[in-house]
């Protein structure tokens, strides 16, 4: 049969020897593979790809390890770019505490800062330091010289436009750092005078619109370095790029537009014929920023936190009167590496939260070695006792899941372990997503069987009658030096509390709890 790319395979190979088992981390150089690398050997059946190569090295690739990632997140072809009116039904917002609690809200949250480029939540404590909060929430504060959260207010020696009353054109923050901060925030703490609504801009929507129009002005200024500049007492700032920045296919990936930031005087090569076309181009670009149908105005009330993708979004203010009111605005700054990561761990969480759910409600339900319970019922009886015993989370979850292992199914998170030795399959499959606090006392659990029928007189006698039979399959009691060697194993005990509910939790009489009111739980174990 025919074979994909044999070096393309081969840097994909799944094998412990080729990747650690934990992240996954390529554990070879591309350069060890041998030259004239090929396939001697390979056979596909529905679930996996099994290759024997030149050098002796065997690989197996389960059935979908090559699906296709999607675009690049940070281009225009993972985004809905939009004009003001797309938001007539409402803006992208969230409760904050709404958001703190449900997994669900954060992901719609964090979602719309990818795809339209900001969110606003609304009712973060109008108290100063808060902003700061909300980008620990999914991310890191990105400390610069303007502190680690900068006031904006009407300031008595203003280093900047944003800390006075005028008005502020639309624009990208920082253009004159390298890289720049891919995210801003912006968190109200009062605005009660006259003026002062926010203005946001598709930076992409523009320069899409340029790209349509005027195709030579959008290729000028994807091409021409721009140099930026910010000087003020102990700052000297500076990068140089272009108004649009493509990614390597030519798709926009990076706008940054700050009038009051372009250091001309230090264009390369100002010949007359190519600055006529420069400011030609960059004067259309601006017309095309301030077109009033792609202005979203909004206006910031205290507690109204926005969150803003500075890759892509403008952001403006019109000018305020200070009279009697004030306001005053913090800001930080955030980068959408850590907000797209953070992202992807609440979504694959939910997913191994649904797989294990379907696991316990399908196959789980299903008659289990004969016991008098079913396989889910047991697990959750299991769980239902640990948490009876005031058993800290970890230990919960790890009763809960003990016998995951005698699944068969499981998805794309939750690979299908082995059969018979369960304990271990059982770990394997968590431990990509829960800690040793969880996965060792899985583990170990049918271990501790064989530790408790050696080392306790009596034990054996509660055991149920399929459970002997499986002992003598798994080794039987434990011989002495081996029951000592896993009584002063770390996760020893914690394995031998599990072990205990697992036996307890075989009554069919018994109130068995739902999954669901686990996942909270298992969710708390699985964020970092
Ligand atoms: C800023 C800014 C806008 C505002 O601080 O970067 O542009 O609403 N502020 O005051
Ligand atoms: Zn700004
Ligand atoms: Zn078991």
């Amino acid at each position: 049969m025919s074979v994909p790319h044999p070096y393309w395979l081969r840097d994909n190979c799944p094998c412990p020897e080729c990747r650690a088992p934990r992240g996954g981390q390529k554990l070879f150089r591309i350069g060890d593979l041998p030259d004239g690398l090929s396939a001697v050997e390979a056979t596909r059946d529905a679930t996996r790809l099994a290759v024997r190569w030149s050098d002796g090295h065997r690989s197996h690739y389960p059935a979908g390890w090559d699906a296709p990632a999607g675009p690049d997140e940070r281009t225009e072809h993972a985004k809905r770019l939009w004009e003001a009116a797309d938001f007539a039904r409402g803006l992208p917002e969230a409760d904050w505490a709404t958001y703190l609690a449900d997994p669900e809200e954060r992901i719609a949250v964090l979602a719309a800062v990818r795809r339209s480029g900001f969110a606003v939540l609304r009712g973060v404590p109008a108290v100063a330091g808060q902003v700061l909060r909300v980008a620990r929430s999914f991310g890191y504060v990105r400390e610069t010289n303007y502190g680690e959260l900068f006031d904006v207010r009407a300031e008595p020696d203003p280093a900047n436009l944003a800390f006075t009353c005028l008005a502020v054109a639309p624009h990208t923050d920082n253009p004159y750092r390298d890289p720049v901060p891919t995210l801003q925030l912006l968190h109200c703490l009062r605005n009660d005078c006259a003026g002062g609504d926010s203005g946001l801009v598709d930076g992409f929507q523009a320069a899409a619109l340029l790209r349509a129009e005027d195709p030579a002005a959008f290729d000028l200024l994807a091409r021409t370095p721009v140099p930026f500049r910010y000087r003020d007492r102990g700052v000297e700032l500076s990068a140089e790029k272009p108004l649009i920045g493509l990614d390597p296919r030519g798709a926009i990936r990076e706008v940054r537009f700050n009038d009051r930031s372009t250091d001309t005087a230090a264009l390369s090569a100002p010949a007359p014929a190519e600055l006529d076309a420069f400011y030609a181009a960059h004067r259309r670009f601006a017309a095309t920023v301030l077109r009033p149908e792609l202005r979203l105005d909004l206006r910031l009330a205290p507690g109204d936190c926005l969150l803003l993708d500075n890759t892509r979004l403008l952001h403006a203010r019109t000018a305020f009167e200070p009279g009697d009111g004030h306001r005053h605005l913090q800001g930080c700054y955030a980068d959408l590496d850590a907000l797209s990561s953070t992202l992807a761990v609440l979504r694959r969480t939910a997913a191994v939260l649904d797989e294990l759910e379907a696991l316990f409600e399908g196959e789980g339900s299903r008659e289990y070695l004969g016991e008098a319970v079913t396989l889910a019922a047991h697990m959750l009886q299991a769980a239902a006792l640990a948490r009876a015993a005031d058993a800290p989370p970890a230990l919960v979850a790890a009763a809960l899941l003990h016998d995951i292992g005698h699944f068969r199914g499981g998805g794309p998170e939750l690979t299908a372990g082995t059969g018979d030795r369960h304990g271990e399959g059982a770990a394997a499959r968590l431990a990509p997503h829960f800690p040793p606090a969880v996965t060792e006392p899985v583990r170990l659990h049918v271990d501790a069987k064989r530790y408790l029928c050696a080392t306790e007189p009596g034990y054996a006698a509660l055991l149920s009658p399929a459970s002997v039979r499986t002992l003598a399959a798994q080794g039987g009691p434990m011989a002495p030096d081996e029951a000592a060697a896993f009584a002063a194993h770390p996760f020893g005990a914690d394995a031998v509390a599990v072990r205990r509910w697992d036996e307890a939790a075989k009554d069919p009489a018994a109130a068995t709890p739902s999954f669901a009111e686990f996942r909270p739980l298992l969710r708390e174990l699985m964020q970092p």
